[in-house]
């Protein structure tokens, strides 16, 4: 299957693409913790998004296009993928079009999860996420590791991103409503997008969204 993850920042795209994706043994490709992992190794492409994540604005889309397409041709060969963070404009969204299209590939579904703004702030305001891996996401609050400031799956330091400070995330909503909102009504079009409530228990929002795609399949 190929399925793209669309939300606020905060909506939980990434607590719950770990789930759906061993669900339904598809990698799951972030380029937010592809981004992330880059900075934290000191490479080039680091480099240069780290100035965009910081501001809370889009890395530019000839950096963004080439990395995401590297990773989804790895993982075409485990037999599809599920898209977190990308694509995130309507230029990225008619790359990926082009990427499939090139390999005679298309979308499954397109699943927007929905949660009201003052939701999501609260989500960001506790996240911790893990200085080994940036997918291992927690919250202070909502989704407490068993020993404080420790990640559960591997140990490592649970620290607060950089991006997650008020005004950041301020930026980051505008730029959510302007540039990637766009793109639901582009997949409306083709008839992909299937929208669930995010609100609730992580199971719970599991559960919903694994009903939705069975229903898109
Ligand atoms: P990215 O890393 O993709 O961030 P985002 O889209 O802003 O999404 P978040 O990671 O903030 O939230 P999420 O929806 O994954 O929520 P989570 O599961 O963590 O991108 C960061 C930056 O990278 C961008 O600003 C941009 O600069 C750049 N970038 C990335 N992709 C790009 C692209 N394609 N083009 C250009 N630039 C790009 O959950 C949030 C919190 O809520 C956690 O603490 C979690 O424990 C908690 N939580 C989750 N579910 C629940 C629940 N049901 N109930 C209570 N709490 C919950
Ligand atoms: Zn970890």
């Amino acid at each position: 299957m190929r399925i793209v993850l669309v939300g606020p920042p905060g909506a939980g795209k990434g607590t719950q693409a770990a789930y759906l994706a061993k669900n339904l043994a598809i990698p799951h490709i972030s380029t937010g913790d592809l981004f992330r992992a880059n900075i934290s190794q000191g490479t080039p492409l680091g480099q240069k998004a780290q100035e965009y994540m910081r501001a809370g604005q889009l890395v530019p889309d000839e950096v963004t296009i080439g990395m995401a397409k590297d990773r989804m041709q790895q993982a075409d060969a485990e037999g599809g993928f599920l898209l977190d963070g990308f694509p995130r404009n309507l230029a990225q969204a008619e790359a990926l079009d082009e990427i499939l299209k090139t390999d005679g590939l298309r979308l499954d579904a397109v699943l927007d999860l929905e949660v009201p703004e003052d939701e999501v702030v609260k989500r960001i305001a506790g996240r911790r996420i893990c200085r080994n891996d940036s997918s291992h996401v927690f919250h202070a609050i909502y989704n407490q590791p068993k020993a404080e400031g420790v990640c559960d799956t591997c140990g490592g330091e649970l620290y607060q991103r950089e991006d997650d400070s008020e005004d950041t995330v301020r930026k980051r909503l505008e730029v959510y409503h302007s540039e990637t909102e766009p793109i639901i009504d582009y997949y409306k079009a083709q008839g992909l997008v299937v929208t669930i409530s995010a609100l609730g228990k992580v199971a719970e929002v599991t559960q919903r969204a694994m009903a939705a795609l069975e229903r898109a399949e």
